[in-house]
This record gives structure tokens, sequence and C-alpha cells, in this order.
């Protein structure tokens, strides 16, 4: 948006600088190696007006692969039990020892208060001094979603408190606890990893997706259950201890898991995903752009919009009408605005939205409310995306106009007149993977790009 837009620019350096940018995320691989771009790499970042779209199909992967799909919509409680378990270590006042993290002294459900230290003089003379701590100024972790992903395979979206996730390692496992204790004893996931999808661009929090995945499927019985995430610090913000929180972040009642809906056809042949939206849009503007892209994509299609504050009285009016039809979901994430993220913690509610539904549409899209798709003409939406069967993403490389250029003879009436900037495909090979590589799409998706399909062009070159 117009507010968006001119932010983008004021915080960002020139064209030159966001062209750099493009090219150090093309190979989405690489993404890991961005979580080392300083300071600088952030604020460029920031200028490059964001618009990438992934495109998982389902075209390469055998049917079992990936059908399975995300339990439910309904899935994310967070009815937290956190349950904060300490394994205080040997921190007995002035003469501590820093005793290893794993020295694992059983932990106590609370933790309790650090005694204050105290000076001392020391045997050999020097004046011992004490250091104690109070308080937490950040969360060790903040949920927004957990969504099934397979018979035995779980993404947890979140925020973690950022030099947390930049200076320690701290640690995420998950844990199935089934609803009735007779059918089975709780397991643990063999594999957890984590992403950084917005390469640390965080300020307080940064975001996460936690992957869970375990050794065979859980509530296979379909008897309900609850899955809990420990996120421990390891060490991070206290090296004397391993604080690990527990909680749960998603609950399946018995019956409530329904496989054949995640092996059936998809809902939706597209599916929009949104950011955040914020500011003062015009409400006409989101008119024409809700108008133009469900002609554009059709009686199947969907599209998610995340109100961040932006869809106002006057917005959610244009949006009603849509959303009586099925078009549109509206979410109001303003919540989200306590955590000081990145860009109204625009990737959390990408990642979000992958996971959420990714299952329920063929192609998902991931571009601003400022962008417009644009065919040429002979296209149609479904023959350029049928040309693309072969690739799960893809993207657009952004050619932005330069906002100073303005017609004089609109003077004093640039409100009533559209800003336009050119995107263009560039090229399919780049930034795309078949799907069996594609190993963290959250990441990948969200190696953000820039896009609008002025014009689809395959090269072959590669
Ligand atoms: C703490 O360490 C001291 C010295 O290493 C030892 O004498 C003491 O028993 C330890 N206390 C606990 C509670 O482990
Ligand atoms: C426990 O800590 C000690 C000393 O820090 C280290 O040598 C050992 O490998 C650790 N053990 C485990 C299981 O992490
Ligand atoms: C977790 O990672 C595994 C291995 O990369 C992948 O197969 C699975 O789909 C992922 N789970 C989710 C929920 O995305
Ligand atoms: C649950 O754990 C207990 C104790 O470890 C074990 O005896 C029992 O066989 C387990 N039950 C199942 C169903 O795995
Ligand atoms: C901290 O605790 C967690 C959960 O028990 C464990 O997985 C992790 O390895 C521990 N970290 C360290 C550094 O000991
Ligand atoms: C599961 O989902 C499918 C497809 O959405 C639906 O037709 C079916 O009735 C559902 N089954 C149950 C038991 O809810």
């Amino acid at each position: 948006m117009g507010k968006e837009r001119s932010e983008k620019e004021k915080v960002g350096g020139g064209e030159h600088n966001k062209r750099n940018m493009f090219v150090s995320c093309v190979v989405m691989n690489s993404c890991a190696a961005e979580l080392k771009l300083a300071l600088t790499a952030l604020l460029v970042l920031c200028s490059i007006a964001t618009l990438f779209q992934i495109l998982p199909s389902r075209f390469a992967i055998s049917a079992s692969d990936l059908r399975f799909c995300i339990s439910r919509i309904t899935t994310t409680t967070t009815t937290t039990t956190t349950t904060t378990s300490i394994a205080p270590l040997n921190s007995s006042s002035s003469t501590t020892s820093i005793a290893p993290l794993n020295s694992s002294t059983t932990a106590s459900l609370t933790p309790s208060p650090p005694s204050a230290q105290k000076e001392q003089v020391a045997a050999n003379g020097a004046i011992k001094r004490g250091f104690n701590p109070y308080g937490s100024a950040a969360y060790n972790f903040i949920t927004m979603g957990a969504y099934r992903g397979g018979s035995d395979t779980f993404a947890i979206i979140g925020l973690a408190s950022k030099p947390l996730l930049l200076y320690s390692k701290p640690t995420y496992q998950c844990e199935w606890v089934p609803e009735s204790s007779s059918a089975s004893n709780s397991t643990f996931s063999t594999v957890s990893y984590r992403i950084l999808p917005d390469w640390g661009y965080g300020r307080v929090y940064t975001v996460v997706v936690v992957n869970c995945t375990f050794s065979e499927a859980v509530n296979g019985e379909n008897s309900g259950g609850k899955l809990f995430l420990e996120a421990s610090t390891s060490g991070g913000g206290d090296k004397n201890f391993n604080i690990t929180d527990r909680f749960e972040v998603l609950n399946e009642s018995p019956g409530d898991l329904n496989m054949t809906l995640f092996s059936s056809k998809p809902k939706y042949d597209y599916l929009y995903c949104g950011s955040p939206l914020y500011g003062g849009l015009s409400p006409q503007r989101v008119r024409e752009w809700i108008a133009y892209h469900v002609r554009l994509f059709g009686e199947r299609s969907h599209f998610v919009i995340h109100d961040a504050g932006g869809v106002h009285e006057e917005v959610l009016e244009v949006l009603k009408p849509w959303m009586e039809l099925g078009y549109v979901t509206l979410q109001d994430i303003k919540e989200q605005e306590r955590f000081d993220g990145y860009y109204h913690n625009q990737f959390m509610v990408v990642n979000d939205c992958l996971h959420r539904y990714k299952f329920a549409a063929k192609w998902m899209f991931f571009f601003d409310v400022d962008e417009y798709i644009y065919l040429p003409p002979k296209n149609t939406i479904k023959s350029v995306l049928d040309s693309l069967s072969d690739y799960t993403q893809f993207t657009f490389e952004q050619m932005p106009m330069s906002s100073k250029l303005c017609l004089s003879a609109d003077y004093g009436r640039y409100y009533r007149k559209w800003g336009l900037e050119k995107l263009v495909y560039r090229d399919v090979k780049r930034g795309v993977r078949k799907r069996p590589e594609i190993r963290n799409p959250a990441a990948q998706c969200l190696c953000k790009r820039s896009a609008h399909v002025p014009e689809l062009r395959r090269k072959n070159n590669s």
C-alpha cells in the first residue's frame, strides 16, 4: 500500500541494493546463510516490496506423499499449561561453580527465585561480586499455530526470543500425549528442527517454525491426544540453567482426525495468503484488488486476508460481500503487534497461512494487495500454472519504478492515480525446487521475493 511502500523506500537503500538482495536470495537453499547478514542487510531487506509466491504443486508428488494434511483448521489452541522446569545447578550463593548444563537435577515445577548473591571477600583477598537476575524480558516462545502435516509430522509456527536464537542454541522437542492413558504412552518426536524463515530479521522476536516428526503415526487410532512443545533455552540467557517450557500446542479430540480430508482433491485451485494489512488502506483500492483477483483466479479460489489494523470499517465493508460469498477469510491478527518482530510479523503470518491451508489448494500465492497479477493476452492463470506444473515454487523479480517520476499534469491529484510497479517473471528455474528436494518449505517460501506476473516466460538455462 502507499504507506507501506513509502515506508519500504524510506528504510531501504536504492534500487541497487534491492537488486543485490534479490541476487543473494535466489538460491533458496542458501537461505541459512542469510542469517549472517548484518544489520545493513536488515535495512535493505525492508526496502523490498515483498511479494513472493510459493506454489506447492501436487503434480510431481506421489499421491501418498503429501496428501496427508494439516489436521484441522481449528487446530491451534494454545491453552498453555506452561510447565517451566528448571534444572537448578549448584548455585550455592557466592561460591558459585559453573556447573555443566546437563547436570540433571530433577526439575522443580516452578523456578524458585535465585537467592541474592552478596559480595564476599574470598580467601585470596579478592572481593567476589555477585550478579542477581530479576525477571525475564522476552518470552521463550509465542505460538501462532500448530498444524498436522501428515500422519506423523507437525509444524508449529511462532516467535521466539531473538537473542536466544541468535546467540545460543535453544532446542525444541515435541511430545504427543494420547487422550486416554490406557491407549499408549506419550511419545517424543524423533526429529525436531527449527527454521528461521525471516533469517533473523526480527527485533525482539524472530520467527520460528518448528518441525516435529515422529517415528510413527500419532493418533493413528483417532482416539485423540495432545501435542506439546518443549522449548529449552539450553543455557541461552543464563548459562547455568536449561529452562524448559512445555506447553500444549494442538489438541485433537477423539474422532477429530480425518485423513480423507487430506487425501481428497483440494477444495481450491488457488489460495491467496495476504501479508498483514495495516495503516489507512483505501477501501476503493481494496475493492478493485479483490474484484480483479477473484475474476482472475476464478470460482475455485480463496483469499485469506490478515488484518493487522488495516481493515477498518470501510475496508471491511468492501470485503464483507466477498466473505459472504465464501471467497474471503478474514483473520484478525492485531494481537501480534504486542510482539516486536519484523514488519508486523509478516513472516510468521504467511508461514502460518502456508501450513494452515497448504492442503486446501493446488497453488498458493503470496503477494501484497498493492500488487496485481497480470497475464498477457491469450494466457489464463490455468495455462500458465499448468506450464509450471513440474515446479513446486516460482518467484518473480520486482522491477520497481521510481516513485519520484510523476506526470506534472497529475500534480495535486496523485491520490486519484494508480501507482504501478512492474514485476516481471524472470527465471522459473531459479529458486525452484522439485518437491522431493524441498526440505523446509517454510524457509523457502520465505525467501522474500517480489512478484507479479506481467509476463511469464520460461527460460531454458539449466
Ligand atoms: C555445590 O558445590 C559444592 C562445591 O563444589 C559442594 O560442596 C556442594 O555439595 C554442592 N551442593 C549441591 C547442592 O550440589
Ligand atoms: C555433560 O557436560 C559435560 C561437561 O560439560 C560434557 O563433557 C558431557 O559431554 C555432557 N554430556 C552430555 C550428555 O551432554
Ligand atoms: C517436517 O519435515 C519433514 C522432513 O523434511 C517433512 O517431510 C514434513 O512434511 C515436515 N512437516 C511439516 C508439518 O511441514
Ligand atoms: C508404557 O510404558 C510402560 C513403562 O515404561 C511400559 O511398561 C508399557 O509397556 C508401555 N505401554 C505401551 C502401550 O507402550
Ligand atoms: C536442555 O534440556 C532439553 C530438554 O530436556 C534437552 O533436550 C537439551 O539437550 C538440554 N540442553 C543442554 C545444553 O543440555
Ligand atoms: C472426512 O472428510 C471428508 C472430506 O472432507 C468427508 O467427506 C467425510 O465425511 C469426513 N469424514 C468424517 C468421518 O468426518
